[in-house]
């Protein structure tokens, strides 16, 4: 399970340093909030692994950090047409009901976190998280690597 964990969380925040390193406006925008996600997910990930005690408070704040960044507040930063720099793909605006769909999990997920009351749960709901992540970028962000 946790190397299960670790191996999502990596594909999932693997980020590609160059185009965002070139990105402007609303594409640097929501490439930052990605890298929030991503920030967010490491450390849920380690808090899933370790022994201590779990820190109800840290939970609280990544469940709302991850629907400051998923939902609505994520599909707003795509925008018909910034694609310049962008590893997002055309299926973003082809196939939007979907991209939508997978935004909203995304925040129902991150919502879930604040109620997880074990490590076990924990364990679980990262794995989710992590799958979420991946089902996205699968359709919808190019692999620039
Ligand atoms: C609804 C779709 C969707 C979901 C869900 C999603 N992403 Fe992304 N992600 C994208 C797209 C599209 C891009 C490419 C954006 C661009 O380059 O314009 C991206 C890019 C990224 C990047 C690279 C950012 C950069 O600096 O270029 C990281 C890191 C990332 N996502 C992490 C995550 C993590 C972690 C999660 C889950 C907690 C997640 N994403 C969930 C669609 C999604």
């Amino acid at each position: 399970m946790k190397n299960f964990i670790t191996a999502t969380i990596l594909i999932a925040i693997a980020g590609s340093a160059f185009a965002h390193g070139k990105a402007t406006g609303i594409v640097r925008e929501r490439m930052d909030s990605m890298v929030v996600l991503g920030k967010t997910m490491k450390s849920l990930s380690l808090m899933a692994k370790s022994d201590a005690q779990l820190d109800k408070a840290a939970l609280a704040t990544a469940a709302q950090t991850i629907q400051d960044h998923s939902g609505e507040n994520l599909t707003r930063l795509f925008p018909q047409g910034s694609t310049k720099h962008s590893d997002a793909t055309p299926l973003v605006w082809t196939k939007s009901d979907e991209f939508i769909a997978l935004a909203t999990k995304l925040s129902e997920q991150g919502k879930a976190l604040a109620d997880v009351s074990t490590r076990d749960e924990l364990q679980s709901h990262v794995q989710q998280l992590g799958a979420s992540c991946k089902a996205c970028h699968s359709d919808y962000r190019q692999k620039t690597d």
